[in-house]
């Protein structure tokens, strides 16, 4: 049967792309971020997963304004970067598993979720930044990968709440997959940040390691928190820690924590990431 071992959770910050796309991972201003890192990279040696299920945002890229699906699952076999403005980042493309997508689209959406269904879709560095983070620049990525895209750009986003319990959902989903694979769900964006209107540059690093901690002891009280606290405390664009429950609540109520890094700052970002096992 099909399992998920592990989560991992990571800000998905494009400069982070560009500095690994233009050689920049040994500059004094990136090297703090990318040592954050050097443990996950040996980490996902040992334990390779066959699929990932990467839970992350579009910033309307793929999405525009004309449609926008709160929670869509990309069930294609093979997915290109996003060109962001600058040309496509010169990333592998990502290849995905349309069986095990197919399965957890219809086991997701006969459980209440009702899951936007996409089987083409350019993946922009909300998914390519967090794949390069922890595979670095390979020809080919390691594994498969089915991206779950989660509205946290126009107004208005999903509850934590309906975040976490979508996480419940899709680790359903995944132990009723008849066929061996050893399954990683990642939760990324984030940490604090907001990138507009006064209050451009916020980081509150009390709130990141606030959640952090929560996110791993007691990730149910922490989804309860409602989304005008996230904008408020986090800004406008630390609401994409919703998606860290997701991932969160795919997993066991008791995890074991191999790994967790905050730093501050990239680009006009908190960087926070971490590891989580299954016992
Ligand atoms: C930045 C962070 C993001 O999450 C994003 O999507 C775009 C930019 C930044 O810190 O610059
Ligand atoms: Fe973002």
């Amino acid at each position: 049967m099909a399992k998920i071992s592990a989560s991992v959770y990571t800000s998905h910050v494009p400069a982070i792309g560009a500095a690994i796309d233009l050689g920049k991972t040994e500059q004094e201003y990136w090297q703090p971020v990318f040592a954050g890192y050097d443990y996950s990279k040996e980490w996902i040696k040992e334990n390779r997963p066959d699929v990932i299920l990467l839970v992350y945002n579009d910033h309307a890229n793929a999405f525009d304004s004309n449609f926008v699906p709160t929670f869509a699952i990309a069930t294609g076999d093979e997915f290109k970067p996003a060109d962001e403005g600058w040309g496509a980042r010169p990333v592998p493309n990502v290849k995905g598993h349309s069986r095990l997508a197919a399965h957890i689209a219809q086991s997701v959406i006969q459980d209440e979720f009702d899951l936007t269904v996409v089987n083409t879709i350019d993946l922009d560095h909300g998914l390519t930044v967090p794949m390069s983070l922890m595979f670095g620049q390979p020809e080919e990525w390691p594994c498969l990968v089915i991206p779950i895209a989660v509205n946290v750009v126009l107004y208005p986003p999903p509850s934590g709440k309906r975040c976490y319990a979508l996480g419940k959902a899709l680790r359903r989903a995944v132990d009723s997959f008849d066929e061996d694979l050893n399954v990683q769900i990642w939760g990324t964006g984030g940490m604090s940040h907001q990138l507009q209107g006064p209050r451009a540059g916020l980081i509150n690093r009390e709130f990141d390691l606030d959640f952090l901690e929560q996110l791993i002891a007691d990730p149910e009280t922490l989804s309860q928190k409602p989304h005008i606290d996230y904008v408020r405390l986090a800004g406008s664009e630390g609401i994409e820690l919703v998606m860290w429950l997701i991932a969160r609540g795919a997993m066991n109520d008791e995890v074991v924590e191999k790994h967790r890094f905050y730093h501050v700052p990239a680009s006009n970002t908190a960087v926070g990431h971490m590891i989580l096992e299954n016992s």
